[in-house]
């Protein structure tokens, strides 16, 4: 009797130790450093900021990486780690690559799509360089958006919380509610020029959204087997993209009536370019006739013509009618065609095709009024009175030339 009690005693003794032990192996192992760095670098540097910033540190521990022992070094190097150095963390450059040495399947999809090439987009335009004296525009107003999702996976995400930009409806049990039916792509595409948001926002897809979790940008957008594989719609693979796009139209729609849908949305965009394309032959003729300059805002082609396009032009350093255009094409053009390729009937109609028409006449207007203003100023010989252009404070004044 007392021997087998002897015995199970030992058995429960031995199994304790065991166990015991596992938990400590795995618990060593849950914490996950980057190579050439020890456990107690990571300690110590999350010991370090722990009263420093206790909400960002709540609010990483509460994140899938705090659960999952990723912690402030596999992100932020373990270089510069001595005591002293401790608060010289890289802050500001997490890269995508960083993030890719754990999440490599989101890297290759992400370095697929056009974000990548953001960045170039917005310095070399033509508004970007006339602020070139106006460093906290391009820094607030183009690098927030191009240089971040050019650079950065925290576009959608952020660093320290990972909830998923996803719906509630599509996210599993563990994950942290978001209801965000834009997936984190609405803080950029949004706004007059590119009103994607908003065109989602009110059309039928959102309130199937809202009752079902799909369609989302996503759902629409993206590759299904890589969701970080934004389809490409412009440049060279512009009609392979368009194809593709299609396909996920397929899980929900017959053909016939994408076919339909989408020959709607093309018809809409050819008749919104014909007009657009009407009024720069407008202002075009204006310069022919040497009733106007051009402008220090306006890129010109090869005949010294202002270009008038999404690339060449500005809405500073112009001249009324020059920034007429520019709401033209950039504003009315772009929301009626965007407004129709979301299928939301008042952006299309009411924020789109009336205001292109409010600027089409606009324009017309007031190349009859210029056209007659010369010729007064030329018999009643009365001199332009020209005022400067206002100039910001340490404008570089480049040429014309350099902007190209
Ligand atoms: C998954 C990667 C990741 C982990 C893990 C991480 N960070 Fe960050 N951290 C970032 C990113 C990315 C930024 C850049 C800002 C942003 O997008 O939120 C950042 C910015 C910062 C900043 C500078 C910005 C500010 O608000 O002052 C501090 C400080 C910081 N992190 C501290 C920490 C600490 C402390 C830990 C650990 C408790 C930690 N981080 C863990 C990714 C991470
Ligand atoms: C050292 C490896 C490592 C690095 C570096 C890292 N992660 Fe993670 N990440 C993980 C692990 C482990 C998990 C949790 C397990 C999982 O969901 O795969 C995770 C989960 C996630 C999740 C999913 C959250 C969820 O609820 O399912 C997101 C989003 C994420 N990481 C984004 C990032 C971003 C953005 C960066 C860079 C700023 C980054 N990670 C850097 C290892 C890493
Ligand atoms: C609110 C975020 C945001 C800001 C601010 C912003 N952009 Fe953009 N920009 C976008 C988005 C989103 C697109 C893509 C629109 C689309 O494809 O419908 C875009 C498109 C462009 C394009 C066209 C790229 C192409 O596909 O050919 C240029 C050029 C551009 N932006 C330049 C700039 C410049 C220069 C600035 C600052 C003066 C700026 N943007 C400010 C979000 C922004
Ligand atoms: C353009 C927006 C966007 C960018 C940029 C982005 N992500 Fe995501 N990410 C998302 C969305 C949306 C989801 C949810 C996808 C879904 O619905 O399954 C997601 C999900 C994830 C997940 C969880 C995957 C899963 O299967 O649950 C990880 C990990 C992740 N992203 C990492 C990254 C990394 C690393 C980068 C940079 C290389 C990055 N993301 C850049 C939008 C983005
Ligand atoms: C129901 C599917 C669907 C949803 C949801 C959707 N889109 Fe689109 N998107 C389209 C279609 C269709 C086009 C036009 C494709 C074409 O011209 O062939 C388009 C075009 C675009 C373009 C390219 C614009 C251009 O000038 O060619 C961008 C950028 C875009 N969508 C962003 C978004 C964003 C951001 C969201 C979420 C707020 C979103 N989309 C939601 C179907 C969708
Ligand atoms: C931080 C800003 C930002 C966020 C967030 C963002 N985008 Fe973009 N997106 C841009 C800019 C800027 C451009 C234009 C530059 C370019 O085309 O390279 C762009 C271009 C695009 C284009 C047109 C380019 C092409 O491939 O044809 C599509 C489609 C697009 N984004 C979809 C999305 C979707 C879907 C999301 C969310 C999952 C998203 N974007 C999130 C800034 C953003
Ligand atoms: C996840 C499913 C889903 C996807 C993906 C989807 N749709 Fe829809 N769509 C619906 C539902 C549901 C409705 C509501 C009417 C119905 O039940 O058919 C709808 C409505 C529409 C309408 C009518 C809009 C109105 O104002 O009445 C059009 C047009 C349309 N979709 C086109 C498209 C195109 C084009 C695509 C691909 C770019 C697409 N849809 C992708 C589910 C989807």
């Amino acid at each position: 009797m007392r021997s087998k009690s002897a015995i199970i005693l030992w058995v429960i003794i031995v199994l304790m130790v065991v166990t015991g032990i596992g938990f400590l192996v795995a618990s060593k192992q849950d914490v996950v450093v980057p190579a050439g760095a020890t456990v107690k670098q990571a300690e110590e540097f999350e010991d370090f900021y722990r009263d420093k910033v206790p909400q960002k540190y709540d609010m990483w521990q509460h994140s899938a990486h705090g659960e999952n022992g990723v912690t402030c070094i596999n992100c932020h190097g373990e270089e510069n780690l001595s005591d002293e150095e401790l608060e010289y963390g890289n802050f500001n450059v997490v890269t995508p690559e960083k993030c890719g040495e754990c999440h490599e399947h989101e890297y290759k999809g992400w370095q697929d799509t056009r974000h990548v090439e953001a960045v170039e987009y917005s310095q070399k335009n033509v508004r970007y360089k006339l602020l070139d004296g106006y460093h906290a525009m391009q820094q607030q107003g183009c690098n927030s958006c191009h240089d971040k999702v050019g650079n950065t996976c925290t576009s959608c995400h952020q660093g320290h919380t990972t909830a998923l930009p996803k719906p509630e409806q599509m996210a599993a049990p563990h994950e942290t509610v978001t209801n965000n039916f834009t997936n984190g792509c609405e803080n950029c595409h949004m706004g007059p020029d590119h009103p994607q948001r908003e065109a989602y926002q009110s059309s039928v897809h959102y309130q199937v959204a809202q009752a079902t979790g799909q369609p989302t940008c996503v759902i629409c957008h993206t590759d299904p087997d890589n969701r970080h594989k934004i389809i490409q719609l412009k440049g060279e693979n512009e009609e392979e993209g368009r194809k593709k796009l299609r396909e996920n139209c397929l899980n929900c729609h017959t053909k016939q009536y994408v076919d339909n849908a989408m020959a709607t949305v093309d018809s809409i965009k050819k008749e919104t370019n014909r007009i657009v394309d009407e009024a720069r032959k407008i202002i075009q003729g204006l310069y022919a006739d040497g009733i106007m300059e051009p402008n220090p805002g306006s890129l010109l082609d090869e005949n010294g013509i202002p270009m008038l396009n999404a690339k060449g032009t500005s809405y500073s350093h112009v001249s009324h009618i020059e920034n007429l255009m520019f709401e033209l094409f950039k504003y009315a053009g772009a929301t009626t065609i965007k407004g129709a390729q979301h299928f939301a009937p008042d952006y299309t109609h009411w924020h789109g095709n009336a205001d292109l028409w409010n600027k089409y006449l606009a324009i017309k207007e007031e190349a009859e009024r210029l056209r007659m203003e010369a010729k007064v100023r030329e018999k009643l010989e009365i001199e332009k009175e020209e005022y400067p252009m206002f100039k910001y404070t340490n404008e570089t004044g480049q040429e014309l030339n350099d902007l190209k």
